[in-house]
């Protein structure tokens, strides 16, 4: 399907132009092409939910439309990642840095080299799910947008019914229950993130041996040889169910050996 109005080649041509920059801060590595266009039409394609969702509810409401989907989380290619971070950004990206010291990571007493709080590109997605931070919280936003634009509120991806979180309407009545997609700040229940893979030189009985630095060939990825959220999920796939990289047991098969 083709949603209108969403191919702002400007937008998005430029960020790709910077992307070895944002990548590298990120540790992230670059693999086989990649299609531009993959994001568009997906939940994180910030700028038509309003077209897609089919209602005037969002519009001109819950969060900025930029008009360009790749700013939301990525640092638009006329400016530098440095002065993103200057301006307050998580390092290599285009989105202001929550509170860190706020979560509370996995514990448990067999796990090691796990961070004390996560790392960067995981922060990038904890800095909409777990709802502290409003979706449109970027540091540049794009050249020509105009302050006019502007929405009255600026919304949280929390389920709460307060008037700064999208739960507001998305409470399974009004609109659909948002709250599956909210982590919030406590990470306790939720997979380990920020922890170094275990299965890299020595044999480990627990897990399996990287096909390569960055991972594994089914795209199961490794970032600066750790596991974070975008390991499991590919944001730039809307085909796949749940953003997953590789369905469920296949995709915990990919590394825990059972
Ligand atoms: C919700 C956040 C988000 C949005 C929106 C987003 N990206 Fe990304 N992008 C990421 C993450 C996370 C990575 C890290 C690579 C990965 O997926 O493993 C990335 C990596 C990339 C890469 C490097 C390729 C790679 O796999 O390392 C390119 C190119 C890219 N994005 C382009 C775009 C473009 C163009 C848009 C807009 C159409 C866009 N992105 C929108 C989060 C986002
Ligand atoms: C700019 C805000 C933003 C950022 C950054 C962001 N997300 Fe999201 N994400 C959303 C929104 C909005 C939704 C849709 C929520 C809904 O359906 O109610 C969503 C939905 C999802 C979903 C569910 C998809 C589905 O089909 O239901 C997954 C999985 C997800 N995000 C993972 C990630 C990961 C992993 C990252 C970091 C690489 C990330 N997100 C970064 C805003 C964001
Ligand atoms: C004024 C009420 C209202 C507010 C506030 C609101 N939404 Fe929505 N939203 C709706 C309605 C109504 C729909 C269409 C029905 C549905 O999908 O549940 C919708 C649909 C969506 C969809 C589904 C689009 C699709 O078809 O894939 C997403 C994702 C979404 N909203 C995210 C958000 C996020 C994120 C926020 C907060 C930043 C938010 N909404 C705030 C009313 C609202
Ligand atoms: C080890 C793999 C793995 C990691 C790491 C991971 N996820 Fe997921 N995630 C999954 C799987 C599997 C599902 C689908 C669960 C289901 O269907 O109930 C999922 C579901 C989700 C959903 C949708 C929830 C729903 O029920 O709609 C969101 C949002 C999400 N993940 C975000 C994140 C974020 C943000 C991070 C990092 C803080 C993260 N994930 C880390 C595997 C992972
Ligand atoms: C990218 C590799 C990777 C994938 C994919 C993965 N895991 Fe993990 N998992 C790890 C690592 C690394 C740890 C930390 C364990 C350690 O170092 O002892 C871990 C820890 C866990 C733990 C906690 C163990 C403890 O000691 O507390 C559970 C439970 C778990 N994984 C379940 C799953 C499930 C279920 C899936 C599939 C949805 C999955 N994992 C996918 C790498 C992965």
């Amino acid at each position: 399907m083709v949603w209108p109005g969403l191919r702002r080649a400007v937008g998005v041509s430029g960020i790709l132009l910077c992307l070895t920059g944002a990548a590298a801060a990120a540790g992230v590595q670059q693999p086989a092409p990649w299609n531009a266009n993959d994001i568009l039409g997906s939940k994180h394609d910030l700028t038509s939910l309003n077209q897609r969702a089919g209602v005037e509810a969002m519009a001109g409401m819950a969060f900025n439309d930029y008009e360009n989907p790749c700013i939301y989380c990525h640092v638009p290619a006329e400016e530098s990642t440095d002065e993103a971070e200057t301006g307050g950004a998580i390092a290599g990206w285009n989105r202001i840095r929550p509170v860190a010291k706020q979560y509370e990571v996995y514990n448990s007493p067999s796990l090691q080299g796990m961070a004390k709080r996560p790392s960067d590109i995981s922060m990038l997605c904890l800095s909409c799910h777990d709802g502290t931070v409003a979706v449109d919280r970027i540091v540049f936003k794009p050249i020509g947008w105009s302050s006019d634009k502007q929405t009255t509120l600026h919304m949280q991806l929390g389920a709460s019914s307060n008037i700064q979180q999208c739960g507001k309407c998305h409470d399974g009545d009004v609109a659909h229950d948002i709250s599956v997609k909210t982590i919030g700040t406590s990470l306790r229940d939720d997979h380990p993130i920020s922890i170094r893979y275990a299965g890299f030189a020595i044999d480990n009985p627990n897990f399996r041996t990287v096909d390569g630095p960055g991972g594994f060939d089914n795209g199961v990825r490794l970032y600066d040889g750790m596991v974070e959220c975008a390991s499991c999920h590919d944001i730039h796939n809307p085909q796949a169910k749940m953003l997953l990289r590789v369905e469920a047991p296949t995709l915990c098969a990919t590394c825990h050996i059972k």
